[in-house]
């Protein structure tokens, strides 16, 4: 056995060049690369790597030093192994689509108990205004069977990456995800649901033009990242095309920054909307604003 193909050897060795290129965490991106070339999960990795037998074939060393070279580049670590986690789902992404983040999951998550406890599962119909993936779109698709879920999104690249992602869980029973290529503010997008939808959700584009992102966070598309007027330009649009589109007592939900909490609260005008709230996430930061229509 040579020490130097062994999975910790090779292991070591792709969290040292990580690290010493500025990739946080470095240790859990060398692992999860690692087991992608491997083809297992990363506990499968870690049983492995505990073993200490294990060695990477020349295949699957030379594809390993490619990726950690690229990853070491900053390109992120989802367009490497071509999947995002999301909940309990797995995601496919890459170039042209807004890599779908943990924080996001709390607003599904949100949403997914609004539905749970709604006294009639029967017609509930879920928008997703800017799908992007479908991240928000199939978390509520998938762990609320039967919601008939409209999945929003404008731009042609990330439809791509949508359209993919609905397409892996077709068919499965009760699952039913509408792709609209369409702009989410338009007032004639979806405009045959006006007044009777029960949810719509909505990670909208909300930095300020002037807000810097990470490296990895450059490789997302522009337009899923930035809006005019301090970012709130496509919340206030979603916000007000979601008015139009829910039913008396249906439920809105908004990602926005942390700093944003109140302006959000603010555009939610009380002869429209009751119940307004602003959510933190685990960091204990505004993360989402929610409200139900009058
Ligand atoms: C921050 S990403 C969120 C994607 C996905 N909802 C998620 O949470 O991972 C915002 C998405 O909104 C889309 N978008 C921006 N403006 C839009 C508009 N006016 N109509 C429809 N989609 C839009 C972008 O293309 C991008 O996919």
């Amino acid at each position: 056995m040579d020490e130097a193909n062994t999975l910790q050897a090779l292991l070591r060795a792709a969290t040292i060049q990580l690290g010493s290129a500025g990739v946080p965490p470095a240790r859990v991106d060398a692992q999860l690369l690692v087991a992608h070339v491997m083809g297992i999960s990363r506990s499968e990795l870690q049983r492995l790597a505990v073993l200490g037998d294990t060695c990477l074939n020349a295949t699957q060393q030379a594809q390993l030093a490619e990726l950690v070279w690229q990853r070491s580049q900053r390109v992120p670590l989802q367009h490497l192994t071509g999947v995002a986690p999301f909940r309990r789902l797995q995601l496919r992404v890459g170039p042209g689509v807004f890599v779908p983040r943990p924080e996001t999951e709390l607003l599904a998550g949100w949403g997914i108990e609004r539905l749970e406890s709604a006294a009639s599962r029967l017609a509930t119909h879920v928008v997703d205004l800017c799908a992007g993936s479908g991240a928000i779109a199939l978390a509520l698709a998938t762990e609320f069977p039967g919601a008939q879920v409209s999945a929003v999104e404008r731009e042609p690249e990330a439809l791509v990456w949508l359209r993919r992602n609905v397409a892996d869980r077709r068919p499965s029973a009760g699952f039913r995800v509408e792709v609209v290529a369409a702009d989410a503010t338009a007032a004639d997008t979806l405009a045959e649901l006006n007044g009777t939808v029960d949810l719509v959700l909505s990670n909208p584009p909300y930095l300020s033009p002037d807000e810097e992102v990470t490296k990895e966070g450059l490789l997302d598309p522009p337009s899923a990242l930035w809006a005019d007027d301090t970012g709130l330009s496509v919340i206030e649009a979603v916000a007000a095309r979601a008015a139009v589109l829910l039913r008396s007592d249906g439920w809105f939900g908004v990602e926005h920054g942390e700093n944003q909490g109140d302006r959000v609260r603010a555009l939610l005008h009380s002869d429209t909307w009751r119940h307004v709230e602003t959510h933190l996430d685990l960091a204990g930061r505004d993360r989402f604003t929610t409200a139900q229509r009058l």
